[in-house]
């Protein structure tokens, strides 16, 4: 049974400049909740009740956020503002949380990297929390992710179809179809120009990773833009064994762009948000 669940938070947001100056990316709020918390509940929907941040500086706002605050909670108690709080303290209910820091941002295989020190020997799952995947009533798409892992024991990452002009922006697979949505990875390449792009299948931010994945991490030199990339080490697990690629369903909206977390916030808005 897979328990635990990463979220690597410690990136700068550049694109969100000057928000993001002394705020995590990962706190900016779609509507009244920040994007690390719809990462968060997807994570306890699934099962992985014991969540890691992998954080770095200027981030405290976000253990801040899965803490109680005292001042506040007691300013408001017994009012009827306390409604407000019912989201997050379900969150702190149900989840375990801790934390641990990666002091140079390195990139993505690197923040994994230093989050072995929460995860052991586990299987886990990744969120990358400026994805927002939102799936109405449905099984969530780590959940659907889980049930995949539980079938096939292997690592798993999730992909959409995008098109040819945003291959440049992705991880991309190549792949054997098993079936409708189900792929066997056979190479990835980071970030490809269109002409070197096996397909137009991307990696998007939810993984379930085995924990092999350290050992592959620790010797991935530094690939893309001089950063430690997952895709190069997650092609070393598919070339040594198996790794999955998943069609999930529901739908994604990439927050770290600007645009993206616009057409997130008019969608939540007008399909999910429900005042209290
Ligand atoms: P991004 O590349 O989308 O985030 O990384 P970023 O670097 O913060 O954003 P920009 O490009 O400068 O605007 C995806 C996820 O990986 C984390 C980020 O926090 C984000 O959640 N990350 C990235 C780390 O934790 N460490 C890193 O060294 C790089």
């Amino acid at each position: 049974m897979i328990k635990k669940c990463l979220f690597p938070v410690a990136g700068y947001g550049t694109r969100f400049l000057p928000a993001t100056k002394s705020m995590p990316k990962e706190m900016l709020p779609i509507v009244n909740k920040p994007l690390v918390q719809y990462g968060v509940e997807e994570s306890l929907e699934a099962g992985l009740t014991e969540v890691g941040f992998v954080t770095g500086r200027g981030k405290r706002a976000i253990a801040d956020h899965f803490d109680v605050n005292y001042e506040l909670e007691s300013e408001i108690k017994g009012s009827s503002k306390e409604q407000y709080l019912s989201s997050i303290r379900e969150v702190m209910e149900k989840g375990k949380f801790s934390f641990t820091r990666q002091t140079e941002m390195r990139g993505l295989g690197d923040a994994i990297l230093n989050g072995k020190r929460l995860i052991g020997d586990d299987p886990f799952g990744v969120v990358l929390s400026d994805d927002l995947c939102l799936t109405g009533d449905d099984e969530g798409v780590l959940a659907q992710m889980v049930r995949l892992y539980n079938q096939f024991r292997c690592s798993i990452v999730a992909i959409q179809e995008v098109p040819d002009d945003q291959v440049s922006k992705f991880g991309i697979i190549a792949g054997e179809k098993m079936k409708e949505g189900l792929y066997q990875v056979s190479d990835m390449v980071e970030k490809p120009d269109i002409a070197d792009a096996p397909s137009n299948l991307a990696i998007i931010g939810r993984y379930i990773l085995t924990p092999d994945i350290f050992d592959v991490l620790e010797n991935t030199p530094p690939g893309k833009n001089g950063e430690v990339q997952l895709t190069d080490a997650l092609l070393t697990q598919a070339q040594n064994g198996c790794v999955m690629a998943y069609k999930f369903k529901g739908q994604r909206f990439d927050c770290g762009s600007v645009e993206g977390f616009v057409d997130a916030t008019n969608y939540v808005y007008n399909n999910v948000y429900k005042p209290v």
